[in-house]
């Protein structure tokens, strides 16, 4: 006899009681989700960043199957296979010099992790056992994990654990929007922050690990490519690495490849997920310099990373990251050329006296609500706005007062204009 029991479904970052009802999607077409009531909602978000060709693309689903039927998993210690290999290749082709040790795993929070705990080896494996101190950034985000949620910012998503994470030193990111006259300033005053870290805990951190040019979950902050050089530059005066976290910024967010290629800065540690595989299969990979990988290639045993997933470079997700990759290559202009269509859209905002800090970055762009309250990412503002775009048949998720758009990159100028004429409508009718 079947048992009775009431089976619960436990969604991430959904309060159980509070939040509506799930939608229930039964479909995905290009830019377009579709329920069980047949109504079709415009994925303004790629589904939290990873669906950057839209939805059930068919050459990334055609390459899928072809692999299944092949091949669809193996154990990745000391076994391999093309679709790895291929994929470290091509990877290695489009990251910036000498970023081409590739470790793979299967979410942007594990992807973090094994550069913080690479970055932590590399010092131990070279007998610096001191190194093990890393400096985030204020509003930073870099998964759920532990050791993820330790280099974050600290905040209503940690508080329950802060006695569990290991401690980070924080400087301020220099956020920046158009109009913004005082970024100088506030690149000055994180430089001189950093610096000062460095100075009185000399010889003690491993690592500078940031987001670059877009802090995704902390609100959507947006720094200059000047101010990646200026961190990278005293990174080398201090002799310590440098992590990019482009696991929102990776495959063309940026309107770049990476942050990395767009801002021309090497990283010693990179970390990619979201949209390796166009939202299709989890995936992920760090990739580290060779002076790091240098570090593990020893006779001596205990000196191996001792880190791996089950689903290790699963060979249909890496199948899956060689069609986007190829996808991408084909159309590069389908993310280089969304800056302009976000700015040519969004005049009218900028003047509307709700709107603030508007800021573009690539495919993102992103502004303050004004609302009164506070800027945080419990502002009362958030559900409001996303019930209220949801009922217009736009998925938009705001982090606390932060609205933004990150479409995939085959939206078509009359669905991001048609987007862009909603959010008055729906501002206008909150009477802020
Ligand atoms: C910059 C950054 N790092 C790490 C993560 C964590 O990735 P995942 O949700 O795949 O664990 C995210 C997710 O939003 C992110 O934006």
């Amino acid at each position: 006899m079947i048992e009775n029991k009431k089976v619960t479904i436990w969604h991430p970052f959904t309060h159980t009681k509070t939040d509506p009802e799930p939608v229930h999607i039964t479909r995905g077409e290009g830019v377009y989700l579709i329920d069980n009531k047949g109504n079709r909602i415009l994925d303004a978000i790629s589904s939290w960043w990873v669906n950057i060709h839209g939805h059930a693309n068919p050459v990334i689903a055609a390459a899928i199957y072809e692999q299944a039927l092949k091949l669809e998993h193996v154990l990745f210690a000391g076994f391999t296979h093309d679709p790895a290999k291929k994929l470290a290749e091509q990877l290695a082709d489009l990251l910036p010099p000498g970023l081409n040790n590739v470790f793979f795993s299967d979410n942007g929070s594990t992807a973090v992790e094994v550069a913080l705990k690479l970055a932590c080896q590399y010092y131990f494996n070279r007998e610096i056992q001191s190194r093990n101190r890393f400096i985030a950034f204020e509003n930073a985000y870099h998964g759920d994990t532990i050791g993820a949620m330790s280099a974050g910012s600290r905040g209503i998503f940690t508080r329950p654990f802060s006695d569990l994470l290991f401690h980070t030193d924080f400087i301020d990111y220099p956020s920046t929007w158009i109009g913004d006259t005082g970024v100088e300033q506030k690149e000055e005053q994180s430089l001189a922050q950093l610096k000062q870290l460095l100075d009185e805990h000399e010889g003690r951190h491993a690592a500078v690990i940031i987001e670059p040019l877009v802090q995704g979950a902390g609100g959507m902050n947006m720094c200059r490519p000047e101010f990646l050089k200026k961190i990278r530059s005293v990174c080398d005066d201090h002799d310590i690495l440098l992590i990019f976290d482009e696991v929102m910024t990776g495959f063309g967010r940026t309107g770049h490849w990476f942050a990395s290629t767009g801002a021309s800065v090497s990283p010693d540690l990179i970390c990619l997920s979201k949209g390796i595989t166009g939202g299709f299969m989890p995936l992920s990979v760090t990739v580290a310099r060779e002076k790091i990988y240098d570090a593990f290639y020893s006779d001596d045993r205990s000196k191996t990373f001792f880190h791996g997933h089950s689903y290790t470079a699963n060979p249909m997700a890496c199948a899956a990251a060689l069609a986007s990759t190829g996808l991408l290559r084909d159309n590069p202009e389908l993310f280089t050329g969304m800056a302009a269509k976000h700015l040519k859209n969004a005049g009218h905002l900028m003047e509307m006296k709700q709107v603030g800090k508007f800021r573009i970055c690539g495919t993102i762009a992103a502004w303050q609500v004004k609302t009164g309250g506070n800027s945080g990412y419990m502002n009362e503002i958030a559900p409001v706005l996303r019930k209220k775009f949801l009922e217009k048949g736009i998925l938009i998720r705001p982090l606390g007062d932060t609205l933004y758009l990150m479409p995939p990159y085959i939206i078509t100028e009359d669905q991001l204009s048609g987007i862009y004429k909603t959010i008055p409508d729906v501002l206008n009718s909150l009477h802020l």
